[in-house]
């Protein structure tokens, strides 16, 4: 079967990864690169492809099969539409939109016309994160009564915070808006829709104008309640990066989980994948052993099937896995945890 022609709009750092990927998936091959920036003609040179300044010029002059809008988060609204208007499968990265109104407009848009668009949530296409749904939906650790999770991790002293990438000291650029969208999207996956966030952050540590450290309060629309602690300036490996193994960028620490999700009747660590259960209902009781075992999961690169799952998508083979509507409750749900912190006070999301 020939190759899907897929364009990258924005080869930056998670654009040349993708670029990569689609490159070794066996379904797609790069059909050209969008970027206003001259340094990206290194890229495009490296790949034999063509490079375009934007995003018309591209679509006026490339027949293509789908594009990935890998660009700065308040370009992706507009230019999934223009992707959409010229009818070509979209994957947008996340976050899908810079604000929940622009993802509004979006969501309805791919309502109205049936487009294809998937979104960059890419740990959904994690074995791991696939385990743990699995897991939890198969009801073997009863109703889901609670979820731990963390995101504490340190974010090198130089270079990440100066220079060019100064703006990571101001408010948008902390670990709130960057990382915790993911973990949002690994919570819904994992427990369910988030109904009602708190949270307090604190810039104590590194004395930037934007948090390093938040505690956040979750409650479930299952009745579930959760906390979530994230740090970029925690000596810690408690983070998906560092315990799933999946980026080797990452040190790793496999020792160690990211998540409990507890039910009345089990617990799983995640990505340890250690189940502990009662060996019966008569048996629960803090006086009595767990019966513990680990779930074997095989290790893939989540940024690998997303390709390949896309591929299926512009086939027609499958339906998006992150829809336009995901990738918005994952934005409204970061956007209450910022609003919590910012007024110290509840956010109902329902
Ligand atoms: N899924 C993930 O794990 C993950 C990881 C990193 C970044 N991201 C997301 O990917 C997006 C890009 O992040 P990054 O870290 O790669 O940024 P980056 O700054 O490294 O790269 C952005 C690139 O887009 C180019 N660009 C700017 N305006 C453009 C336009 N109008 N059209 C086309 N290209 C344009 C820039 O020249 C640059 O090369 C962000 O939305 C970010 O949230 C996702």
């Amino acid at each position: 079967m020939e190759r899907l022609r897929i364009a990258v709009a924005g080869a930056g750092v998670i654009g040349r990864r993708h670029i990569e990927e689609i490159a070794k998936c066996d379904a797609t091959r790069l059909a050209a690169i969008v970027d206003p920036s001259p340094k990206a003609d290194d890229v495009a040179r490296a790949n034999g492809v063509p490079r375009f300044a934007s995003l018309d010029d591209l679509m006026q002059r490339v027949r293509l099969d789908g594009v990935i809008v890998a660009t700065p988060n308040a370009f992706h609204v507009e230019q999934a539409l223009a992707c959409l208007a010229a009818g070509v499968p979209t994957l947008v990265e996340k976050p899908v939109s810079h604000t929940y109104a622009d993802g509004v407009r979006l969501c309805k848009a791919v309502e109205r016309s049936g487009a294809k668009l998937l979104v960059g949530h890419h740990r959904r296409h994690s074995p791991i994160l696939r385990k743990a749904v699995s897991i939890v939906k198969s009801g073997e650790l009863g109703p889901i009564v609670a979820v731990m999770g963390s995101a504490v991790f340190y974010k090198p002293d130089t270079g990440y915070f100066d220079g060019v990438n100064a703006w990571r000291r101001q408010p948008g650029g902390g670990p709130i808006l960057i990382n915790m969208i993911h973990e949002v999207d690994n919570l819904r996956a994992m427990v369910g829709e988030i109904v009602a966030v708190q949270a307090m952050a604190s810039s104590r540590t590194r004395g930037f104008e934007v948090e390093d450290t938040v505690a956040i309060n979750l409650q479930f629309d299952n009745g579930a309640l959760g906390t979530f602690l994230l740090s970029d300036t925690a000596a810690s490996p408690k983070s998906w990066e560092q315990t799933s193994g999946e980026n080797e960028a990452y040190a790793r620490c496999d020792d160690d989980d990211a998540y409990a999700i507890i039910g009345a009747t089990g617990s799983l660590g995640v990505p340890t994948m250690r189940v502990r259960r009662y060996g019966s209902a008569q048996a629960r009781s803090w006086f009595e052993p767990f019966q513990v075992r680990v779930e074997p999961v095989e290790r893939q690169d989540p940024l690998a099937n997303q390709i390949a799952h896309f591929a299926q998508v512009i086939r027609g083979e499958a339906e998006p896995l992150v829809t336009c509507r995901d990738g918005l409750a994952n934005v409204r749900v970061t956007e209450a945890i910022a609003e919590a912190a910012r007024t110290q006070r509840r956010v109902d999301l329902a």
